[in-house]
């Protein structure tokens, strides 16, 4: 199974739900869920690479105050949509805005940051500088809340799992020019990023990885 196709997927905002629910066999929806139930009612989130703003509805759903933000404005129309469809619009603000511009909310503004599938878009540089933020951007106790496929820890499962990814590899960088890259060690990043991880969980044979962390 491989998430690059996502890249596919998302240069087709309209189909990327249904794509991404068949390509993670239902298990993005399950970590979706999953990130939902350790967030409370009233609760400020940030919810970053928002897509096309499945998480921040389930979010807004809960009772949270949710601010979703993206770079593509064809994902946030489409997630735009989707809010005004369910009645969600007024309870989730949506900005186009990249992790580079986080610094564009006060520090302490919220009580838990989402992420899912963001961090193997950015580069390594990018996520330092993206788990700094959320540091600063979390109040004291807030929790950070991250999502992702990671790089198996055995040899053998890189190498499976680097053959598997390849005809896709190409396959997505023809089609839309770029690529994702599976996150190496997602836990220890975050925890060398001065955050405690209180719990990690694995779905789909662990190439998917939710961290859970404070
Ligand atoms: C694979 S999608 C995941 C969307 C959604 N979180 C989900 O789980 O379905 C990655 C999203 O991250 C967005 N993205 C990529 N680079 C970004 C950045 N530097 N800052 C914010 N969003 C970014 C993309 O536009 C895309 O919507």
């Amino acid at each position: 199974m491989s998430y690059v196709y996502m890249k596919v997927l998302e240069s087709a905002p309209a189909r990327y739900d249904r794509g991404m629910q068949i390509l993670t066999l239902g298990r993005l929806e399950r970590v979706k869920r999953d990130v939902t139930s350790r967030v409370t009612a009233g609760e400020a989130v940030l919810d970053l690479g928002c897509g096309t703003g499945a998480l921040a509805a389930r979010l807004a759903r809960k009772g949270a105050q949710v601010t979703a933000v993206d770079t593509s404005p064809a994902m946030l129309e489409q997630a735009a949509g989707r809010l005004r469809q369910e009645g969600l619009a007024s309870r989730v603000v949506l900005r186009e805005l990249g992790v580079a511009e986080l610094d564009a909310f006060e520090e302490e503004s919220f009580g838990a940051v989402t992420s899912t599938l963001l961090f193997s878009e950015l580069s390594d540089d990018e996520i330092d500088y993206a788990l700094a933020e959320c540091r600063r951007l979390l109040r004291p106790g807030g929790r950070l809340l991250v999502a992702d496929e990671v790089l198996p820890g055995s040899a053998w499962g890189r190498l499976l799992t680097f053959l598997l990814r390849l005809p896709f590899v190409v396959l997505a960088f023809v089609l839309t020019q770029t690529t994702t890259h599976r996150v190496r060690d997602l836990e220890g990043r975050i925890a060398r990023a001065g955050f405690h991880v209180l719990e990690v969980s694995s779905y789909l044979g662990g190439t998917l990885q939710l961290v859970v962390a404070e």
